[in-house]
């Protein structure tokens, strides 16, 4: 039985606010865990691929910087709320049941 979520981590792996590389059907996606709330986007930023794993989580405005250029993603939308970055990166859903942390692929 599958209803398409993988369980990638466990809610201890995660410093909050942090971040965290895992793989969901060999698509790298960062796991974010910021003020309480999970989220995960693929690990790609739109300006120039850099990897969003690498770079600072920030819990109150729920974004992602990225390490290259210092654009700025939106965790929970994955729409880009700061230059250089002006595309979305891909939000995936998570699901977070007891201690487990799963992620379920969005396609675009
Ligand atoms: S590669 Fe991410 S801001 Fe340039």
């Amino acid at each position: 039985m599958s209803d398409g979520f993988q369980c990638v981590a466990s809610t201890n792996d995660v410093a909050d606010p942090g971040s965290m590389l895992v793989e969901v059907d060999d698509r790298l996606v960062v796991l974010i865990h910021a003020a309480g709330h999970w989220y995960a986007l693929d690990d790609v930023c739109t300006h120039d691929g850099g990897p969003l794993s690498e770079g600072p989580v920030d819990a109150e405005q729920a974004t992602i910087a990225c390490p290259r250029h210092g654009a700025k993603f939106d965790a929970k939308t994955g729409a880009a709320v700061s230059m250089p970055a002006t595309h979305a990166t891909v939000a995936h859903e998570v699901k977070v049941d007891g201690d487990q942390v799963s992620v379920r692929l969005i396609d675009n």
